[in-house]
């Protein structure tokens, strides 16, 4: 051991692992160099209090943390067993035309997960599937801070974090099936924008900076060696095509995974810290995304959560008490996205709050008591939670009626709304519907899809003609910039309110 170095002895939900470190370094930095998953929501910046650990009995945050001599340190929010997302609609096999019969790979780079699947080539079917947490999230939960860290000269690490990943699930995957080298046919890829930049190591300067256009245009097809950094296969990546620096590839394969008829008009949205949306009626596709924040997915939260087991997935009143459900049923532990919303939902229709969203008090100082925690302690809801509720639904709901308006439609011209995502599948309408997330003429048209983007690269890797759709799809498709749209202030503002107050 190094003169300057000591042990820190980490506890985790698995066991507990000694590592060496650098008296004084930095703790989440430590974390980092030994691939010890933690959530750190805000990159290690100190705003987001999700990297909490408890040492010496007390309770702080690695990233400001300094490493001191022969410490012991417990993980609190250890983020290993996050729901993934491996399902999504119309999965079931068709058979594909063609005469070659090789494998192919569907491939779904997500901010938070990343999902690999197999197909049978001769009959369509999903004979393989690998999944794994995108080891970009140690350096922060979503796109914005992961632009930042690249710009700050992380950009190979992230890189590294994401290629390095990938390559073991593909290689498990294949060799789960007995695959060699030359066996699959190909590898279909999609992501959003700023996840493929990362993924071919791209600068992300021009994503994160107005006017958010892409700097580098992103080919069709590539080597597997300019995608995984390895030759240790050689069957050419293609990457479904993007509409923009925001409206990205999982948007354009989300589409088409969704598409159940020609006639259909629909709407699918991904519900993320970017929600992202795309409207077709006919020809006519719009596309938009908006700065939802990251309340849905459990960021920014008092006691906000990723979805690990604990989360608070579901949230009700019966008898003036609240009644909570929990992922895998385990004991409390925080309040993820889904859990947020029918938390709002709860406090309006129990009168904790006005539908300005004001808490009423007491509970506008202390927040609202909805659970007791595992060890004891308490999880609350609070007024500033609430508020970020309130952005995340407002900015989500501006968005669509925008989307509605430019295509000069009405909300009962839609025939489905897709939602895509984890999200999408955990929410309560009741609740959206309730706080006015979604518009009360679209409550019977919603579908969850699931993992949408990834139900597009399957279809894909059914019939390779699938991708010119894409390809045709991301041309067509309009992009609304709301930023910049002239009612976009005015409708946000009003979408403030909770409740169907437009009805
Ligand atoms: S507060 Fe430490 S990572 Fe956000």
């Amino acid at each position: 051991m190094r003169d300057d170095a000591t042990t820190v002895k980490i506890k985790t939900a698995r066991g507990e692992r000694e590592v060496e470190a650098a008296m004084g370094a930095n703790l989440l930095g430590v974390f980092r160099a030994n691939d010890i998953p933690i959530a750190a929501g805000c990159g290690g910046r100190g705003t987001c209090g999700k990297c909490g650990v408890i040492t010496g009995g007390v309770k702080k945050l690695a990233c400001e943390t300094k490493v001191e001599p022969d410490m012991r340190v417990e993980i609190e929010n250890e983020e290993n067993s996050f729901a993934i997302v491996t399902d999504y609609a119309g999965g079931a096999a068709a058979a594909p035309p063609g005469e070659c019969q090789r494998p192919r790979v569907a491939i779904d780079v997500g901010t938070t997960t990343v999902v690999l699947q197999l197909i049978d080539a001769s009959d369509g079917r999903v004979v393989g599937t690998r999944s794994f947490l995108n080891g970009q999230r140690i350096y922060g939960e979503d796109v914005v801070t992961r632009i930042k860290y690249a710009g700050e000269g992380g950009l190979d690490t992230l890189n590294r974090a994401i290629r390095g990943g990938l390559l073991s699930a593909f290689c498990a995957l294949c060799a789960d099936a007995g695959l060699d080298r030359g066996r699959p046919e190909y590898i279909c890829v999609a992501g959003n924008t700023t996840m493929m930049y990362l993924l071919l190591g791209h600068r992300c300067d021009s994503l994160g900076a107005y006017p958010f256009e892409p700097e580098f245009p992103i080919r069709e097809r590539y080597t597997f060696s300019d995608v995984f950094g390895s030759d240790a296969f050689s069957c050419p990546v293609y990457l479904v095509p993007w509409v923009s620096a925001y409206v990205g590839g999982d948007i354009t394969a989300g589409r088409l995974a969704c598409r159940a008829g020609p006639d259909e008009t629909a709407l699918l949205i991904d519900m993320g810290t970017n929600g992202e949306m795309m409207l077709w009626s006919g020809d006519n596709i719009r596309c938009c995304s908006t700065a939802a924040g990251p309340a849905f997915e459990g960021g920014g939260i008092e006691c906000g959560t990723g979805s690990i087991p604990g989360a608070i997935s579901k949230v009700g009143l019966a008898d003036g008490k609240f009644v909570c459900e929990t992922i895998g049923g385990a004991s409390p532990i925080g309040i993820c996205g889904s859990g947020a919303l029918d938390a709002s939902a709860c406090m309006l229709r129990g009168g904790y709050m006005d539908e300005s969203g004001r808490m009423n008090d007491p509970y506008f100082g202390d927040g609202v008591v909805i659970a007791e925690g595992a060890g004891g302690g308490k999880i609350i809801f609070t007024q500033k939670d609430i508020r970020e509720i309130q952005l995340a639904k407002s900015a989500i709901r501006a968005g669509v009626e925008i989307m509605l308006k430019v295509s000069e439609l009405s909300a009962d011209r839609i025939d489905t709304v897709y939602l895509a995502g984890g999200f999408g599948q955990k929410l309560c309408l009741e609740s959206a519907v309730e706080i006015g997330l979604i518009p009360e003429a679209l409550r019977e048209k919603i579908r969850a899809s699931g993992n949408s983007s990834l139900g597009g690269c399957v279809k894909i890797c059914r019939d390779m003609k699938m991708m010119d759709a894409a390809r045709a799809l991301a041309k067509k498709a309009r992009e609304i910039q709301l930023n910049t749209h002239p009612d976009f202030q005015d409708l946000f503002m009003e979408h403030m309110m909770f409740g169907q107050e437009d009805e």
